[in-house]
């Protein structure tokens, strides 16, 4: 079986580092009827949604094998889970607490904190529960509101037994994916919409921090999102233009505010009626200091002008991932630096999520993925480059724990380290999870 290593000199070996896995609620947790409908949900229930018509009201049956899940956590030698909690688990419609829905995240962080795994929490990982888009979901201020009140309700309770607190995990994926570009749930498409839902986003997380940190004080307090480093598919002027705008559209326009308190200015690139409405004192909120920006990496993507605006190029020359994504592990630390850059202030980075589905096929109890084992290698060795170029790095999360639900792809993807069964729900790890784990146990014997 192929190897995974480090520089021995690199700081991911010392107890500085955090190194873990990560998962999401609506990914895996199944157990749908002991909480409230999501968007996701009602999104999955609509025909030609989601690739092999699935849904998440099973998935990996984590409300049943949570237990036995943190044990298998415990095996792979990690320093750390990052999980979210699903919103209508935990706050019923008619806005009471759903004790045994939050009893199940205390014993998770329980049993989490009994094997010395530190819980890295996510507070909104897009299953927003379908009473609130009924009100209007995202494009309503008033769920920025109620947001706050519900991570107040998780972090009364859990304070800090949670190392490390994010607010919204990859906002553009709530905004634009969900809102603008009409794939994710609840499949609006209007470009006024994506950008409300965006600013809306950005207020709850700046409603909730200061709440967060009130009740937390000794945790970690921030944000994840995404980033893909944008490249032009020509020198032509205008495909340049057009990958700057995507870099300002896709990833400024979620760091930016957060870290200087005012939006990308795309000049007339988005007419009046299109920017969002800001309330005076909105942007104060937002920018205030964060602990740690969570970044997650994959890809990066190529773009070429389309009539003034963008239009992104699918990637055709190997090597692909099966979500079609190319392998370009040097965009993680490109994209990093180019925002150091940018922002003087760039917070400390964990990088949240990284990892990549391939086909994989279980024979005999194993599964072969060397193309996963070589993807985390060289994601690895670009996140010691981010060291080397002076980026304050502080994690890596591997995505995923688990095979899962893949929201529009179905179960049709997999990005797990560990192999799912979806019908008996056996759990196998995959050569990559072995290789990550002899990596972890070494590092975690000589600390
Ligand atoms: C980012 C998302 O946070 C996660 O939910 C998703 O499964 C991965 N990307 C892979 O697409």
């Amino acid at each position: 079986m192929k190897k995974i290593s480090l520089p021995q000199q690199s700081k991911m070996l010392t107890s500085d580092f955090v190194f873990g896995v990560a998962t999401s609620s609506f990914q895996i947790e199944g157990g749908a009827a002991d909480r409230e409908l999501s968007i996701w949900d009602t999104f999955c229930a609509e025909p030609g949604r989601i690739k092999d018509g699935s849904n998440g009201l099973v998935a990996c049956e984590h409300v049943q094998h949570w237990r036995a899940d943190v044990e298998l956590i415990a095996s792979l030698g990690v320093d750390a889970y990052r999980f979210s909690v699903a919103w209508g688990r935990v706050i019923n419609a008619n806005g009471q607490i759903n004790q045994a829905g939050l009893q199940f995240y205390v014993d998770l962080v329980d049993a989490l904190n009994a094997k010395g795994i530190a819980s890295h929490m996510t507070l909104y990982h897009w299953d927003l529960p379908q009473y609130l888009q009924d009100q209007g979901g995202w494009l309503n201020r008033d769920t920025a509101y109620r947001f706050a009140e519900y991570a107040e309700v998780m972090v009364r309770t859990l304070g800090n037994k949670v190392a490390s607190y994010a607010t919204l995990n990859e906002p553009f994926c709530s905004a634009y994916l969900s809102y603008e570009a009409g794939i994710h749930a609840p499949g609006m498409k209007n470009r006024s919409y994506g950008r409300q839902a965006a600013h809306n986003l950005l207020l709850a997380h700046g409603l909730a921090l200061p709440i967060l940190r009130k009740h937390a004080p000794q945790a970690e307090h921030g944000i994840v999102l995404n980033f893909s480093p944008c490249f032009a598919a020509s020198s032509a002027a205008a495909d340049v233009a057009a990958a700057n705008l995507a870099h300002a559209y896709h990833n400024l326009w979620y760091l930016q505010p957060l870290l200087t308190g005012t939006y990308p200015d795309l000049g007339d690139a988005l007419q009046a009626d299109e920017l969002p409405k800001v309330a005076a004192g909105d942007l104060e909120l937002i920018s205030q200091p964060i602990d740690f920006l969570g970044v997650n990496y994959y890809t990066r993507t190529v773009f070429r002008d389309k009539n003034g605006w963008f239009s992104d190029v699918p990637p055709s020359k190997p090597p692909l991932t099966t979500m079609g994504w190319e392998i370009y592990p040097q965009g993680l630390t490109e994209i990093l630096v180019q925002l150091k850059e940018t922002f003087a202030n760039l917070p400390p980075i964990y990088i949240s999520e990284n990892g990549a589905a391939f086909p994989d096929e279980l024979i005999d109890n194993a599964v072969h993925d060397d193309a996963r084992i070589d993807y985390y290698q060289q994601h690895l060795l670009a996140v010691n480059d981010c060291i080397d170029a002076g980026i304050d790095m502080r994690g890596y999360f591997a995505w995923s724990l688990l095979d899962n639900f893949e929201w529009a792809e179905g179960y049709t993807q997999r990005f797990g380290i560990v192999h799912v069964d979806y019908t008996t729900q056996k759990r196998t790890l995959k050569d990559s999870a072995k290789a990550l784990q002899a990596l972890w146990l070494e590092r975690a014997a000589q600390l």
